[in-house]
């Protein structure tokens, strides 16, 4: 039986238990993660640390597991995930960064690797993380970033600053107004298909539904972006895309006919979920 007053572990081993009973998909981890939020502990902390949990800490603890259990993400209940190299906060604004996105960070980073001052565009920014990523890696480059959504606007300019990092912002429908002459497009644009509402986690129902749906097939924003992308784009530049591992290979052979030259990657699971072309 759990005691009364734990300690942080027993506190950890009590919560896991009760997020897996909720369904929450990695019980083990949130409850750590939130054991150390809630009581400002480091690992090395969590472990030596045997004096019972406050009441103060307590009750933070409860109001958090509570929230957790109701399935609210867990980056929303810790404000800010790492990702890549660089420390994002993450509100309802925009949608949570996820990590297979950082693959698409290496992608967009291999593409810029030996040019001096790039001119980049992320289109679609949200937290701003592909856009403060590539800015943190290359402070040499010029990054613009758009978004529709004025509050992920906002909260992308606030992660810009937070990591010392310089990123022009832009509200503009996918690349309207955008900047010509770029060596890079990259997006993470709204890809699932609009039937996946009807099935989505508890958690993805956290993130802005503009952030996740793109028509009946998923591709409707990746399409347009790709049509309106060779106006922007030099000669030789690339578009570099995340998409539905459902739909990558349908859209590289639509980008192969309007004769781009596309190549797709696979995500860390194996599976094909990133294009890259140039034309
Ligand atoms: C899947 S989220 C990606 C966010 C971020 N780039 C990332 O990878 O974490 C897609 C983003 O595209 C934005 N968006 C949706 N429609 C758009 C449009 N027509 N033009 C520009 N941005 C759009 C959404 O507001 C959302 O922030």
């Amino acid at each position: 039986m759990t005691p009364a007053v734990p300690t942080p572990a027993q506190a950890v081993r009590a919560l896991a238990a009760r997020l897996a009973r909720a369904g929450v998909p990695s019980p083990d981890h949130d409850a750590r993660a939130l054991v150390l939020h809630a009581l400002g502990l480091t690992t090395a902390g969590l472990l030596t640390r045997i004096t019972p949990l406050n009441a103060e800490e307590a009750a933070t603890l409860e109001a958090l597991a509570a929230r957790r259990e109701a399935r609210v993400p867990l980056q929303h209940l810790l404000g800010s995930v790492e990702w890549g190299d660089v420390a994002l906060r993450v509100t309802p604004a925009a949608l949570v960064p996820r990590p297979e996105t950082e693959v698409l960070l290496h992608l967009a980073l291999s593409a810029l690797r030996g040019v001096p001052e790039p001119c980049v565009l992320d289109v679609g920014t949200g937290t701003g993380a592909l856009a403060v990523a590539v800015a943190h890696a290359r402070p040499d480059a010029h990054v613009t970033a758009t978004d529709v959504s004025d509050d992920a606007l906002a909260l992308a300019r606030e992660n810009a600053t937070r990591n010392g990092t310089r990123v022009a912002f832009l509200h503009a429908d996918l690349l309207h107004g955008a900047p010509t002459g770029l060596h890079l497009v990259v997006s993470n644009p709204p890809y699932l298909p609009d039937a996946d509402r009807e099935n989505a986690d508890p958690e993805v129902q956290h993130d802005p539904p503009l952030a996740l749906y793109g028509g009946a097939d998923g591709l409707d924003l990746a399409r347009q972006l790709a049509a309106q992308a060779p106006a922007h784009l030099r000669p030789g530049g690339t578009l570099a895309l995340e998409l539905d591992p459902r739909n990558v290979h349908h859209l590289a052979a639509e980008l192969r006919n309007a004769g781009w030259s596309a190549r797709v990657h696979d995500d860390l699971t194996g599976r094909a979920r990133f294009i890259t072309a140039t034309r």
